[in-house]
């Protein structure tokens, strides 16, 4: 039978991870996938984390399951860390899940037995699209960035938007926009959620990089702001970045419905879509979750380190544009300065960035996606050589 299978196509970030590693160059530079790296190039367990998990092990009795909702009390902190204490938490109904993909395959999965088009942004992160097509979406594109100008299109973004047919779902990214880091401002945000409400169409929101752009509180504020707007919407949540927690795979799944037994009703769907697929959430890692953000003292800790990545990821993005502003004597790239989160577009081709990996051995997505935070401030100066370089 195997015989006639063809092998896919190999995943465009997660290929990279080996391509680096098997490469022996000194001084190769990894902007591949999305992971958090210390200004020594290393993505360290967080002493939160490292704290968490100490005390995770000493008091631990058993290792049972906890039911295909996972645990009640890592989803209410989560709950309130990106819903804030204000939201309509009584319509309000959670789903521990297997990293933030997981939370998006089962979102998309319940979402896809209601309606049958999914609008993404043009560019997404790859795996919306492949997720979608997955549980049987079809797929359209609303347009959402200007690479001339390294920010949102907003008009043609809402004209698209103002098209779609009633019952639609929209995907959404919460904050850090993923891959190009333009994120829609308030206003915006506002009129998105009226174009929702008018066209009565259904927000799925992603929201993976809370803390990385303006902080913790600020990055909610669009999944705040919509949940007091909207009657129903969708979330997908993922604490690998913000915990650093990658391998364990801990995220979240959220579903407002227009009551509270409306949302049970949506939430019990939810969790049939879970148990046909990986039955229940790992626990490790949502524990350790759930071990810091019950601690008063312990969650202070972690808020701090994860200020201090974000500050890192902003001074990286300073760091650069002032760079590419002195090399290229332009300031065609103070987008980089203006945006969000991990990611920007660095708006090379694919033929460039296969050369930008194989002569320079800096390695990025082949769309020009670039993870600020692989970058050591120590190679700033000959990425942004490399780039102009290979650009011409
Ligand atoms: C990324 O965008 O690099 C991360 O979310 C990792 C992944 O799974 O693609």
């Amino acid at each position: 039978m195997f015989e006639t299978l063809q092998a896919p196509p190999a995943d465009k970030i997660l290929s990279l991870i080996a391509a680096y590693a098997a490469d022996p160059r000194e001084g190769k530079v990894d902007l591949g996938v999305g992971v958090y790296r210390d200004p020594t190039g290393a993505t360290p367990i967080l002493a939160s984390v490292r704290e968490a998990e100490r005390r995770l092990l000493e008091t631990q009795k058993t290792k049972a399951y906890l039911g295909i909702a996972g645990d009640p009390a890592f989803c209410k902190a989560v709950q309130t860390l990106i819903f804030g204490t204000d939201a309509p938490h009584d319509r309000l109904k959670a789903l521990q899940t297997p990293g933030g993909s997981g939370a998006l395959a089962i979102t998309m999965g319940f979402a896809a037995k209601l309606s049958q088009r999914l609008h993404i942004p043009s560019p997404s992160w790859g795996n919306h699209a492949a997720i979608a097509r997955s549980v049987g979406f079809e797929i359209v594109q609303y347009p959402y960035y200007d690479a001339a100008t390294g920010s949102v299109n907003f008009s043609a973004m809402k004209a698209a938007l103002e098209k779609a047919a009633e019952g639609d779902v929209i995907l959404l990214h919460g904050c850090c926009h993923n891959p190009t880091g333009a994120d829609l401002n308030k206003d915006q945000w506002a009129e998105v959620a009226e174009i929702l409400i008018a066209r009565k169409l259904l927000a799925l929101v992603d929201i993976a990089y809370q803390g990385f752009g303006d902080g913790l509180e600020e990055d909610g504020w669009s999944v705040r702001y919509l949940a007091g707007r909207l009657p129903e919407m969708l979330v997908a949540s993922s604490c690998s970045k913000n915990f650093g927690i990658y391998r364990d795979r801990t995220g979240a799944a959220f579903v407002l419905g227009k009551t509270a037994e409306e949302a049970a009703v949506a939430q019990a769907q939810i969790m049939v879509v879970a148990r046909t697929s990986y039955s229940m959430p790992p626990d490790h890692g949502a524990a350790v979750v759930r071990i810091i953000l019950e601690d008063e003292a312990l969650a202070a800790q972690w808020r701090d380190e994860v200020e201090t990545m974000r500050q890192r990821i902003t001074g990286l993005r300073k760091a650069l544009s002032e760079a590419f502003r002195l090399r290229t004597n332009s300031n065609a790239y103070d987008f980089l300065m203006e945006s969000r989160g991990m990611f920007s577009l660095i708006g090379v081709t694919e033929a460039q960035a296969r050369r930008l990996r194989e002569e320079f051995a800096i390695y990025l997505v082949d769309d020009g996606r670039i993870n600020i935070a692989g970058l050591r401030e120590d190679q700033v100066e000959t990425f942004v050589e490399a780039v102009v370089t290979v650009k011409g």
